[in-house]
């Protein structure tokens, strides 16, 4: 822990820049190596290796705004072919929903533009390519945590550095996107002083990574940041992003903590789903085949702690008070087991598979907004096939562009939680039924797979960048 606390003096003291300088040789010798089979001389520096490359690439392939135009372009076609046949998506887009167990209808219903984000998802196969600088040494750089509730962080460094084959480009001339690779949470293990509530060694870690990116190369001076991205789940990730006042102000920050108040900007951020894999790995239980609707004797659920105010709400209007059709807990859950109750902070396999058992037995899962706006309870609900009812106000859920929100959830002001039995009560069985219909169909896109697979959290995260950097609309 003293050497961690050390650690953390230095990097907040500004050294992080010292510490870059020296490791900026294998950053250099990872640009020549993997550029050394192309035209330009591995002698050069790497500015004047990317300008040159850009130059005698111009030649033989598109330039990087000539493909974004092109894809632009396509999807921009598709998009309107909606509307010419009457939302027949089918020959639009025909590997990906040609499946027999999709319907067309439902696929309308869910996505905003269903042959205009399948167009905008291939053109992303296609072409994005997304350079990741190498400055930088883990702990805080180039590694995150792969378990527990900031899982996402970790893991989309991870699939995006060591993924051969996929959207990573070692030429930054080809790059359409360029990723800032650090974690604020472990920012926070390594720099952070616990309870001193001081957030300034997050903030100029952040201030020193993008003032050395930024002298070393010229891609950041190009744009002031606007095609470079970060992404945290941390509740202090919009925080730190502060450390840069470009980087707050332009660049693309994929965050879970998604408060319109806080200044998240949903045309130019990307909201990320929080998922919570105690172990890194999907529960067990999240897995096997979801109940149906039959067999799901409660209205709602919900079980947690009293993290902030809308939790405190929640808690103060529904707690205990309808535990046969509204179950409501502030962590003391009964035991399926016959075992009492699972205590306050248990978390263990028993915790889990009482919790889910819960999920599998609730029409809606509430998921309301603890200390801050994300809850990793949206994706374990899609997971149980349980309606996810957000239960928050200024957040902006994730792939909003792409999905319809409103058609495998419900949304809840926090001023309606005194109405929210009846609110959920209300909606009639068949709406239900629609809205699990949706809520199947969407599971693909909040499922973390090991490696990646088409169309699932870490394609889509990564096509929310795409469409930002396209600068393209699809929910219009
Ligand atoms: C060069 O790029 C490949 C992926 O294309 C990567 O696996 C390899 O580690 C890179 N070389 C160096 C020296 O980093
Ligand atoms: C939709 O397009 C497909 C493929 O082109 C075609 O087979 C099908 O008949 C069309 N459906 C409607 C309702 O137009
Ligand atoms: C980018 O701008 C900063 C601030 O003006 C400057 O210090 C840095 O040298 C510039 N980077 C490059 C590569 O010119
Ligand atoms: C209680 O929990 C333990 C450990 O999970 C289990 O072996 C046992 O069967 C449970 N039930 C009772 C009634 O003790
Ligand atoms: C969202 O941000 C606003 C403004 O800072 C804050 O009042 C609110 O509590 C935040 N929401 C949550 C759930 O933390």
């Amino acid at each position: 822990m003293a050497a961690a606390r050390l650690l953390a003096v230095a990097l907040s003291l500004g050294t992080l820049l010292l510490l870059v300088g020296v490791f900026s040789v294998s950053g250099a010798e990872e640009l020549t190596t993997n550029t050394s089979s192309s035209s330009s001389s591995p002698q050069l520096s790497p500015v004047l290796a990317t300008e040159s490359k850009a130059e005698s690439a111009g030649a033989r392939r598109p330039s990087v705004e000539q493909e974004l135009d092109a894809a632009r372009a396509a999807i921009r076609r598709a998009a309107r072919r909606r509307h010419g046949d009457g939302g027949n998506v089918s020959s639009a887009a025909p590997e990906w929903f040609h499946r027999d167990d999709v319907d067309y209808v439902l696929l309308a219903r869910v996505y905003r533009n269903p042959a205009g984000f399948y167009r905008s998802y291939v053109e992303m196969e296609r072409r994005f390519k997304v350079y990741v600088y190498g400055e930088g040494e883990p702990p805080i750089l180039h590694a995150g945590p792969c378990k527990d509730i900031y899982t996402i962080e970790g893991r989309f460094i991870e699939q995006l550095e060591l993924i051969t084959g996929g959207v990573r480009t070692w030429v930054p001339a080809r790059a359409h996107a360029f990723f800032l690779p650090f974690s604020v949470a472990k920012m926070v293990k390594f720099a952070y002083r616990p309870k001193s509530n001081d957030k300034t060694p997050l903030l100029s870690i952040v201030a020193d990574y993008v003032r050395v990116v930024a002298s070393r190369h010229p891609f950041w001076n190009r744009s002031a940041g606007a095609d470079h991205f970060m992404l945290s789940c941390h509740d202090w990730g919009p925080e730190a992003s502060r450390g840069d006042p470009e980087l707050y102000a332009n660049g693309i920050r994929a965050l879970c903590n998604a408060n319109t108040s806080e200044g998240f900007r949903p045309g130019k951020d990307v909201s990320i789903p929080e998922i919570n894999l105690y172990t890194g790995d999907t529960p067990r239980q999240l897995l096997e085949p979801a109940p149906g609707l039959s067999s799901r004797p409660f209205l709602a659920f919900f079980a947690g702690g009293r993290h902030g105010h809308v939790r405190d709400f929640l808690l103060q209007h529904w707690k205990g008070r309808d535990p046969d059709t509204f179950p409501v807990y502030e962590y003391d859950l009964p035991s399926t087991t016959g075992n009492g109750t699972t205590g306050k902070g248990a978390r263990g396999p028993d915790r889990q598979r009482d919790y889910f058992s819960y999920m599998h037995r609730a029409r809606f899962c509430l998921c309301p907004s603890g200390h801050e706006v994300a809850s990793p309870r949206v994706v374990e609900a899609i997971h149980a096939g349980c309606v996810p009812v957000l239960v928050s106000d200024g957040y902006a859920p994730p792939f909003a562009d792409v999905l319809r929100w409103e058609a495998f959830s419900v949304s809840v002001p926090v001023a309606d939680i005194p109405r929210l039995k009846e609110i959920l009560e209300r909606i009639p069985t068949a709406e239900v039924e629609r809205l699990l219909d949706g809520v199947r169909l969407v599971k693909q896109h909040f499922t973390l797979h090991h490696p990646p697979e088409r169309l699932d959290m870490f394609h889509m995260i990564l096509h929310s960048v795409w469409l930002r950097r396209l600068n393209f609309r699809l929910n219009q």
